[in-house]
C-alpha cells in the first residue's frame, strides 16, 4: 500500500512563512529542507514563494493576495501540488485547494509519504499507514472523491477516499484494528529484548539528524548491508546488530530512524515503541552532520524529540561526522565538551569511537558486594546471568559475591547490599 507506483515525477511550488522573530534566511533554509524531502518523496521543485506575515491567516494560511498570486505561479509552471513549510488546518488546506486548483498540503504530508515509501518490516508499515490514518482522519470532511481522482499523488498516497462517511467509518475501523496489531508487536519486540538483557549485552542505539550519516557508520562498523542513500529516511526500521569493541565486549548497536525538524506528532506517536529501543539503551551516540549549515539546530532538534520519547536521560556520546568534507567537525567538537570526530567514509576516527563507546559503558558500571541467603537461589542465578561475578564465597547461610553490574541491575538488587566496592 505504501510504495506507489508512479510513471511521472510531480511538478512541486514550496511556500514557506516567516512570522518573525524568524529570519527570511531560516525560512529560505528551511525550504531547502523542504526541497530535499519533496526530492526524497519523488517529485522535483520547480518554484517558491515566501512571504513575511506577523501571523499565518486563519483561512488561507498565506494572505489572500498572495494566494491568487501563488495560482498564477503555479498555473504558469504547471505545477501539479503546492507544499507548505508548516502543517496547515484541515479548513486552510480545503480554503486553499478551492483557490489554487490543486492540491495543497504540508511538510507533514510528505514525511509521511517517505516513511510509506521507505517503511521494511511489519511494524514499520503498519506504524505509518497509522500515522496516515491519523493525519487523514481530521481532513477528510468535504473532500468527498475529489480526492480519489488524485490518487497517487504525492501526500495522498494510502487509502484511497471515496463516499465520504462510509470511508471514515472503514478508516476507524482500520485505526482500531492496526492499533491491536502494533500492541502485539509491541509486546513481541519487549520480550525479545528481555531475552537480550537477560543475555547482558550493553546496548548502544545510534541516533541523529537525518543524513548525519547514521546508515554509513552501521555498515562500516557492523558490515550490516543497511542501504546508504544520499536521500533522506533510507533508514526507516531499528536494526539490531552485534558489535564486537577493542576491549573484547559485545554490544547491541540499533540504528534508528532519522531525525528531522518539525517531526510530525502523528509519527512520533506511531513510532513509540520503535523509538524504546532509544529509550532503554545504555549510551546514545549521536551522530552529527558537520558539513550541514545548522549543526546545532540539528542537535538541538534531535534532543528535543528525544526528551518527547522519554530517552532525555540516556547518556549522549556526541560525534562530528564527515571530518573528510569539512574542518567545521574539530570546530564543533572543541566546544562541545567529551565529543568525537570521526568520518564514516573513510573509516579515520572510528577505531577512537568503539575504544571510546567501551570506556563510557565500562564506566556506566557498579561493583557491588552483596550477601545472598541460599534460599534466594533464584537470585544467585539471575547475579550469574546479569552481572559478571568476580569473587564468590560460601558462608553457612549466606553466599557473598562481588558483581560487576549496569546501573540498572545494581537498583534491582540493591536489598542484598553489604557496601558498595570499587569506589
Ligand atoms: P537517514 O536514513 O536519512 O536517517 O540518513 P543516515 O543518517 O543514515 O545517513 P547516510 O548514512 O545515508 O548518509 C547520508 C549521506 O552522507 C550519504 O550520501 C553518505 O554517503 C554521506 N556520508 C555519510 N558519512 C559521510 C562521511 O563521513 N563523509 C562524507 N563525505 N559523506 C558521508
Amino acid at each position: 500500500m505504501s510504495l506507489i507506483e508512479r510513471g511521472f515525477r510531480e511538478k512541486i511550488v514550496l511556500v514557506g512563512v516567516t512570522v518573525p522573530p524568524a529570519s527570511e534566511e531560516q525560512t529560505e533554509r528551511h525550504l531547502d529542507e523542504l526541497a530535499l524531502l519533496v526530492d526524497t518523496a519523488g517529485a522535483d521543485e520547480v518554484g517558491r514563494v515566501l512571504q513575511r506575515r506577523s501571523s499565518p491567516d486563519p483561512a488561507t494560511y498565506i494572505g489572500r493576495g498572495k494566494a491568487e498570486e501563488l495560482r498564477r505561479l503555479s498555473e504558469a509552471l504547471d505545477a501539479d501540488t503546492v507544499v507548505f513549510d508548516d502543517e496547515l488546518s484541515p479548513a486552510q488546506s480545503r480554503n486553499l485547494e478551492k483557490i489554487l486548483g490543486r492540491t495543497a498540503i504540508d511538510r507533514t504530508a510528505v514525511i509521511l509519504d517517505i516513511f510509506a515509501q521507505n517503511a521494511r518490516s511489519e511494524e514499520g508499515k503498519a506504524q505509518v499507514e497509522l500515522a496516515q490514518l491519523r493525519y487523514r482522519l481530521p481532513r477528510l470532511r468535504g473532500r468527498g472523491t475529489a480526492l480519489s481522482q488524485q490518487a497517487g499523488r504525492i501526500g495522498t498516497r494510502g487509502p484511497g477516499e471515496t463516499k465520504l462517511e462510509e470511508d471514515r467509518r472503514r478508516l476507524l475501523r482500520r485505526v482500531t484494528r492496526l492499533e491491536a496489531e502494533l500492541r502485539q508487536l509491541t509486546e513481541t519486540r519487549r520480550l525479545q529484548r528481555k531475552g537480550r538483557r537477560r543475555g547482558r549485552l550493553f546496548s548502544v542505539s545510534l541516533v541523529g539528524y537525518t543524513n548525519s550519516g547514521k546508515s554509513s557508520l552501521l555498515n562500516r562498523l557492523t558490515d550490516a548491508g543497511v542501504l546508504v542513500e544520499d536521500r533522506l529516511f533510507a533508514t526507516l526500521d531499528p536494526r539490531t546488530r552485534r558489535l564486537q569493541l577493542p576491549g573484547g565486549e559485545s554490544v547491541l548497536l540499533s540504528d534508528t530512524v532519522g531525525f528531522v525538524r518539525k517531526l510530525p506528532h502523528q509519527l512520533v506517536e506511531s513510532f513509540r515503541s520503535t523509538l524504546e529501543v532509544v529509550q532503554e539503551s545504555d549510551l546514545l551516540v549521536h551522530l552529527v552532520d558537520s558539513s550541514s549549515p545548522e549543526p546545532e539546530v540539528e542537535i538541538e532538534a534531535v534532543r528535543t524529540v528525544l526528551a518527547e520519547i522519554g530517552a532525555g536521560d540516556v547518556p549522549e556520546l556526541l560525534v562530528f561526522n564527515k571530518s573528510d568534507l569539512t574542518a567545521e567537525a574539530s570546530r564543533l567538537a572543541g566546544r562541545h565538551p567529551c565529543s568525537l570526530v570521526l568520518s564514516a567514509l573513510t573509516g579515520d576516527g572510528v577505531d577512537g569511537l568503539l575504544r571510546a563507546v567501551g570506556d563510557r559503558l565500562r564506566a556506566s558500571l557498579e561493583v557491588v558486594e552483596l550477601a545472598v541467603p541460599y534460599e534466594h537461589g533464584e537470585v544467585l542465578a539471575a547475579l550469574h546471568r546479569e552481572g559478571e561475578v568476580l569473587v564468590e564465597t560460601h558462608g553457612d547461610e549466606v553466599a557473598c559475591l562481588r558483581v560487576r553490574l549496569d546501573r540498572a541491575g545494581a537498583a534491582r538488587f540493591a536489598a542484598f547490599r553489604v557496601g558498595v566496592a570499587g569506589r
